[in-house]
């Protein structure tokens, strides 16, 4: 009697860590694309009603100050690791690991091979990561990442001035600048 409940019980454990819901590749595509597209629209609407309201030189401390709690706020609502990264950052804390350099160095080959760029999911221990290519896709984007002789000495004044270590200077119109990034728990 002793072993068949044991057994029985062993079962109930085995069932219930089988029937865990993992998210499948389909689900961390759909949701990871919402997340990056709300965070990005969060970014952009921010930005260009401060561009608008204060000039591009006031615009970049409001950015320093305000996206990365933007962002963290984000994955609070979605319950998600929710960040950017960059092969050439200006935020430190944004900077891409070894695994995500190679997946940036890809995009930008195919970018190059005129190979359309679309969206990958990376499975780790207990986790699944979203990652969608970020492309300088806007004039507006080079006020503050284009040309380090172009930017406004206003402007590059508070780069300088905030991220000593800024790499993130000297884009081009249309280059890959870096990656979306939402870790779902699997
Ligand atoms: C007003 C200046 C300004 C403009 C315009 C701007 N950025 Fe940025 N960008 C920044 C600053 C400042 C940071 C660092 C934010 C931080 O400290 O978290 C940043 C960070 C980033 C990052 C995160 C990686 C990193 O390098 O830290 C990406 C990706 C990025 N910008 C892309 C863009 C794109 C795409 C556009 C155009 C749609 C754009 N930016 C327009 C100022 C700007």
């Amino acid at each position: 009697m002793r072993l068949f409940s044991i057994f029985f019980l062993s079962m109930l454990v085995f069932a219930s860590c089988n029937t865990r819901q993992k998210i499948s590749d389909e689900e961390v595509l759909e949701k990871g694309a919402a997340i990056s597209g709300k965070l990005l629209t969060a970014l952009l609407s921010e930005l260009t009603a401060e561009i608008n309201e204060n000039g591009v030189a006031e615009a970049i401390n409001y950015c320093a100050l305000e996206a990365l709690p933007i962002t963290h706020r984000i994955s609070d609502e979605e319950g998600v690791v929710l960040s950017r990264v960059s092969h050439r950052f200006r935020n430190p804390l944004n900077a891409a690991n070894e695994a995500e350099l190679k997946l940036i160095e890809n995009y930008t080959h195919l970018q190059q091979a005129g190979e359309p760029l679309s969206p990958v999911v990376v499975a780790g221990r207990g986790t699944k990561t979203f990652y969608s290519p970020i492309v300088l896709g806007a004039p507006l984007c080079l006020s503050c990442h284009g040309s380090s002789v172009e930017i406004d000495p206003r402007v590059m004044a508070v780069i300088n001035e905030r991220y000593p270590d800024d790499r993130a200077v000297d884009f081009n119109l249309g280059e890959v600048r870096g990656m979306f990034k939402v870790e779902f728990k699997d």
